[in-house]
């Protein structure tokens, strides 16, 4: 499963693409906002921090604003991917881009139905928001279910990229479902690696070391 970084915070891309694990970045304009940045210019520099897909979001609800601002965003850099909404303007700006060679992200995805369409519109990434589905008292889980189900079903070579990604069960569930890709907050992302007995199995190990009085080398 590929790991996206869903932020537009930019020491915080460059500290997890220094691990070496992250595949690509999802912002939106709520994440533009809080890192206070040009659009633009937090774009382009995101576009650099990774090799992989950088999702950027147009604004505008109707298909031809919506094809006029795909066509600034996609020059920023090779790696950016529109993303769109899950509406009728957005499928048609979709099965237009895509056509063209652009990756393109379907994002507010929150039906099976809805996965369908992006498919058959040759979207590259569904986001299905499963935090977002869990809050409102729907079963987000049960949506990637649906989807991959789905998808499988007719070999859709369209991603799933679950989205709203709110704790490490939901990166968990994704894997066992098999999507393809989740995008989760840097919090989420960084407490994956973490565990209380390997920092106490490290502090053990530690301790009796001291007490051999070796170094290595
Ligand atoms: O980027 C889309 C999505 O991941 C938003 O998540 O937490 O605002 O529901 P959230």
């Amino acid at each position: 499963m590929k790991f996206f970084v869903d932020t537009a915070d930019t020491k915080d891309i460059a500290e997890l693409a220094a691990t070496g694990l992250l595949d690509g970045v999802t912002t939106n304009p709520s994440l533009i906002h809080k890192s206070g940045r040009d659009f633009m210019d937090v774009t382009k520099e995101i576009c650099g921090l990774v090799d992989g897909p950088v999702s950027a979001e147009v604004v505008a609800l109707d298909h031809p604003t919506m094809m006029k601002e795909a066509d600034i965003l996609r020059k920023i850099a090779d790696n950016v991917c529109i993303k769109v909404p899950l509406t009728i303007d957005g499928l048609k700006t979709c099965k237009a881009l895509t056509s063209e060679g652009t990756m393109v992200n379907v994002t507010l995805c929150f039906s099976a139905n809805q996965a369908l369409l992006a498919a058959k519109a040759g979207a590259t990434f569904v986001s299905p928001f499963v935090g977002r589905h869990d809050d409102n008292g729907f079963d987000g889980m049960a949506l990637i279910e649906d989807i991959r189900l789905i998808y499988d079903n007719y070999d859709f070579g369209t991603e799933i990229l679950v989205a709203s990604v709110r704790h490490p069960i939901h990166v968990l569930q994704s894997a066992k479902i098999g999507a393809d890709v989740m995008t989760a907050p840097p919090a989420v992302i960084r407490s994956l690696f973490n565990h209380v007995l390997t920092d106490k199995g490290i502090a053990g190990f530690l301790a009796d070391w001291e007490k051999t009085g070796q170094k290595i080398g």
